[in-house]
């Protein structure tokens, strides 16, 4: 794919990437989630696992079928990607936040399934924050010499830019890179392209080309590996 594929950069290191959306049970038939597909999650654990870096992939309900010569770790909630990611994290090099953790979870999960009433009325659904797995990684720094990579797609709003805001984002999450996806045009779930822009807590950016998640995982790595002691 590019000459940096077969050169073994990513060699003797560990990484982590997380992939996928997690979800949230309301019962036992229920659960709040979202559309990430996985797909540049997965890209990423290829592209890491062809460089010849020792892969786990923590993996949120990806119906993607598990890369070869990957360690893979199932997770369906924000908590169990959470305790999956931080006790990988301990020994890796570089740990990539490319999955949608659900930013809420219900108050209670009810063990039975929740019933339609006579009357027509509908349940209240009471939720609470979840802990921010990117953030708590980025404080903490369980390996100090880690690159921590965090994503954010985002639209732009009164209040900022695209970049605007995710220069926000990178400085409120305190990772070394983030990934940045200019969503305001729709389509990037479960889409075969992506575009972004890297930005860099030294101040430094880095436009991807348009090109495929493989293409991007490989541009990410790039930066990785430039900022790995
Ligand atoms: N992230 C995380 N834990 C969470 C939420 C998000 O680790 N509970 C990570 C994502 O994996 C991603 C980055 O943080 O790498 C940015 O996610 P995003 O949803 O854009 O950030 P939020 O802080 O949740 O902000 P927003 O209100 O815009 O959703
Ligand atoms: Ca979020």
């Amino acid at each position: 794919e590019t000459g940096a594929t077969l050169s073994g950069d990513l060699a003797g290191r560990h990484v982590v990437v997380s992939a996928g959306g997690t979800r949230e049970r309301l019962d036992p038939v229920r659960f709040l989630g979202n559309r990430s597909s996985g797909l540049q999650g997965y890209a990423l654990a290829r592209a890491a696992a062809a460089r010849g870096a020792e892969v786990t992939l923590v993996a949120a309900n990806s119906a993607l079928p598990d890369p070869a010569g990957v360690k893979v770790v199932k997770v369906e909630t924000t908590a169990e990607l959470r305790d999956a990611v931080l006790a990988a994290a301990v020994a890796a090099d570089a740990v990539v936040m490319a999955a949608a953790p659900a930013d809420f979870r219900p108050v209670n999960e009810s063990a039975t399934k929740i019933k339609k009433s006579a009357d027509g009325s509908a349940p209240s659904i009471t939720l609470q924050q979840n802990p921010d797995i990117l953030h708590e990684l980025s404080t903490h720094r369980p390996r100090p010499e880690a690159v921590i990579v965090g994503f954010a797609a985002e639209t732009g709003d009164d209040t900022g830019s695209v970049l605007e805001l995710a220069r926000a984002k990178l400085a409120r999450k305190g990772c070394d890179l983030l990934v940045v996806n200019d969503v305001s045009g729709g389509a990037v779930f479960g889409a075969e392209d992506n575009q972004a822009v890297i930005l860099a807590a030294d101040g430094a950016s880095v436009d991807v080309p348009r090109g495929s998640k493989s293409a991007v995982a490989h541009v990410i790595w790039d930066q990785v590996v430039a900022r790995m002691g």
